[in-house]
């Protein structure tokens, strides 16, 4: 049997130049078209739900939305979507973040969580970890407990896990593949 890492990563392409000069951008779908990687993706991202025992599961619009509900189903839990500024109906909770040019903002509506329920969050890749640590403040100012963050890719030289140490407080960050 294949390693799962090196599985996943036999189906993660590099687009050099893309979305700018400079820039290898890792291209996961060829790994959302193949339906073994897929299910070894999930079912590994599933047990991380379940042994960190969480109510519900985050994915992070766009990319990480394509992972985190499948897993959700598999785990048997609720999936809770952190979108963009301004597609949530209701009161929100809002999160504003530095980008490279600029900033972005996330939300969650406030009622997305019960007091206390763990969570699981998922993204598809970390790289600066501007992102992740975003949702995870966003998350837990909507009531929720992190238990984890899980990723696909991390991006190590961008040194995101770094960054997300103080926000993170213990939390582990999951990272199944690390380039
Ligand atoms: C990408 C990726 C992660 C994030 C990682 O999302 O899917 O969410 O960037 O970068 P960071 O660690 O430096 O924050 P992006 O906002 O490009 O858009 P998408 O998921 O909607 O495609
Ligand atoms: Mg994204």
């Amino acid at each position: 049997p294949v390693d799962l890492g090196t599985l996943l990563t036999s189906r993660i392409r590099d687009v050099p130049d893309y979305p700018r000069a400079g820039v290898v951008f890792k291209d996961i779908t060829p790994l959302l078209a193949d339906a073994a990687a897929m299910t070894a993706l999930v079912e590994a991202l599933a047990a991380l739900a379940v042994r960190h025992q969480v109510d519900k599961v985050v994915g992070l619009e766009a990319r990480g939305f394509i992972l985190a509900a499948p897993v959700a189903v598999r785990a048997d839990v609720g999936f809770v979507p952190v979108r963009k500024a301004g597609k949530l109906p209701g009161e929100c909770l809002s999160q504003a973040y530095a980008l490279e040019y600029g900033t972005a903002e996330i939300e969650v509506q406030r009622d997305a969580f019960l007091p206390g329920e763990r969570v699981l969050v998922i993204d598809d890749v970390l790289a600066t970890g501007g992102t992740a640590e975003a949702s995870v403040e966003l998350v837990r100012r909507a009531g929720a407990e992190v238990a984890a963050l899980a990723v696909l890719m991390e991006l190590a030289f961008l040194q995101g896990r770094t960054r997300l140490e103080t926000v993170l407080a213990g939390a582990p960050l999951e990272a199944l593949v690390t380039v």
